[in-house]
């Protein structure tokens, strides 16, 4: 068993300080160390020098804010996820802000073209350039990777590798009116905290994988930003929004996906040491630990 963690302490896709270094502080809590107990060949890639990548001039272009910052360094990443994925390799991105997942589902599809996607978050992240309030681009990566964004001078490099039938979502309850048009528009199976609420996350997931993996052979990538979960289970973040998953959920939702064995890579997102008291920074480290630990099959009997 193999692992490869990529690091990308990035936090152009947002305003917020602090997210940049989530990787580190995962990766100092023992994130790595864990993976060796658990019997996997660990290799890391820290990143460190991806703010080199920041250009002198990056101007808020077709709304979007720092696109050529966050363009260079996604681009660049997506190349190593790529390579480490057509290796065979189980790729676990730590984050850094959203727009990462413009690297992660780039380099995953590319390597792996039939694959699905389960998004787990508390928004949608399907802004399109003219649908977009914030102009962060951490709301809006899937829209390039679906390729419904439209042109783009600075995303020119992401492919629409991403079908909208092989996208579920799980943990939504933010989400912007323009994209909740384009969610119904293109039919995107979307399992709200309601629906989770109403059926529990067992059915949830079920019906998730049941939509975008119907006869479960298709290789599976995770996208979990850590603000799918309650506030009170993952405090430093920069955009928590009450009533998320609990604790258990969020570790289910890795858990069930592992267990099919189809889990191929997997991003543990937003987390921002620099956000909440030290309690709180604690518990969301050691949150994000124990749902990648779990993404790699931990709690597997
Ligand atoms: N929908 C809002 C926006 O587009 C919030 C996005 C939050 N995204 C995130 N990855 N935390 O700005
Ligand atoms: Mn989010
Ligand atoms: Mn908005
Ligand atoms: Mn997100």
């Amino acid at each position: 068993k193999s692992v490869s963690v990529v690091g990308v302490p990035f936090n152009g896709g947002q305003p917020r300080t602090g997210v940049e270094e989530g990787p580190i502080r995962l990766v100092e809590f023992g994130l790595l160390n864990q993976f060796e107990e658990m019997g996997y060949e660990v290799e890391y890639e820290a990143n460190e020098d991806i703010t080199s990548l920041r250009p002198a001039e990056d101007p808020d272009t077709l709304n979007l804010k720092q696109p050529k910052y966050v363009s260079a360094v996604t681009e660049v990443v997506s190349k190593q996820i790529l390579k480490r994925a057509q290796e065979g390799k189980f790729v676990l991105t730590l984050g850094g802000d959203h727009s990462v997942a413009l690297a992660t589902v780039s380099g995953v599809f590319g390597a792996y073209p039939n694959a699905c996607l389960v998004w787990v978050d508390a928004h949608a992240d399907i802004n399109t350039p003219a649908s977009t309030d914030s102009g962060n681009i951490h709301g809006c990566p899937l829209s390039f990777l679906t390729g419904i964004a439209g042109d783009h001078p600075d995303f020119r490099w992401v492919q629409p590798l991403l079908k909208t039938n092989r996208l579920t979502y799980i943990g939504l309850r933010d989400i912007d009116e323009g994209e909740k048009a384009i969610i119904r528009k293109l039919g995107i199976k979307a399992f709200s905290m309601h629906h989770v609420d109403r059926y529990g996350i067992g059915q949830v997931v079920e019906m998730a994988l049941n939509h975008v993996n119907p006869d479960r052979d298709l290789p599976i990538h995770l996208s979990f930003d850590v603000d799918a979960l309650d506030p009170s289970v993952a405090p430093s973040t920069g955009t928590p929004v009450r009533g998320g998953l609990t604790f258990r959920e969020g570790h289910y939702i890795c858990e069930a996906i592992a267990e099919t064995g189809l889990l191929v890579a997997a991003d543990i997102m937003e987390v921002n040491p620099a956000l909440e008291d030290t309690n709180s920074v604690f518990q969301t480290i050691q949150v994000g630990c124990s749902l990648a630990r779990c993404c790699l099959g931990e709690s597997l009997l």
